[in-house]
């Protein structure tokens, strides 16, 4: 049985999505815990009701990234986990924390990496006239957003698109590109080489949705 943990800042929807399939799809695996950097994060009233440990650390109450970090790790690590989960932790990770985990740490983007790194991707994704948008789920390095890629789901920009619109409709694929990823982690079916990572069904790494 693999620990999960899952890390996050706000609604926790992806979390919501990963916990469900873990439950209804019987993964050989436990959420072990959530966890926030905010007390307000919606999420962690889900956690909860679900029975699962939820703790939260402050980043205001730190001087720096790295003591930051280094609490996090600690709590973390206290639930002994095989992955831990990024989703929706809107929070920079120092080098050293992203180092601890490699390997074994996720991340949600709602971009297609390598575009639109960093905040705000949908309103970018827009002004910039792309016909294509989505959502990646990655290994984590130092370097923000970036990593060897698990899969990705597309979606079109439609001419009337506004943030809210395109973000809702990305958001729908995040929650089937992410339990789909956290599970093939789970069940060791992914390989990583050269930066790349690959599983069996190389198809079932790309996702093409019209709605
Ligand atoms: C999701 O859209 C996720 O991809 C994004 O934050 C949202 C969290 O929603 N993450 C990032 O932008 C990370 N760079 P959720 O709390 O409902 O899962």
């Amino acid at each position: 049985m693999k620990n999960i943990v899952i890390l996050i800042s706000g609604r926790g929807s992806n979390m919501e999505a990963i916990v469900q399939a873990c439950i209804a799809q019987n993964w050989s695996a436990r959420i072990a815990a959530v966890i926030s950097n905010k007390a307000s994060a919606a999420g962690l009233e889900f956690a909860a009701r679900h029975g699962i440990a939820t703790a939260m650390v402050d980043h205001k109450q730190f001087d720096s990234r790295e003591a930051f970090d280094t609490e996090l790790a600690k709590v973390i690590d206290g639930y002994q986990p095989d992955l831990v989960v990024l989703a929706g932790f809107m929070r920079i990770l120092s080098e050293g924390f992203v180092r601890h985990y490699e390997g074994r740490l996720l991340n949600i983007h709602p971009s297609l990496l390598p575009a639109f790194p960093g905040l705000h991707t949908h309103e970018r994704a827009i002004e910039a006239g792309c016909k294509l948008a989505g959502a990646t789920v990655h290994l984590v390095t130092p370097e923000l957003d970036h990593g060897p890629i698990v899969i990705q789901a597309a979606v079109p920009v439609l001419p009337e698109d506004t943030g809210d619109t395109l973000s809702a409709r990305v958001l729908k694929q995040e929650h089937q590109i992410y339990p789909r990823a956290v599970r093939w982690f789970v069940d060791g079916e992914l390989t990583v080489a050269e930066g790349r990572v690959s599983h069996r069904s190389a198809q079932a790494q790309v996702v093409w949705a019209a709605d």
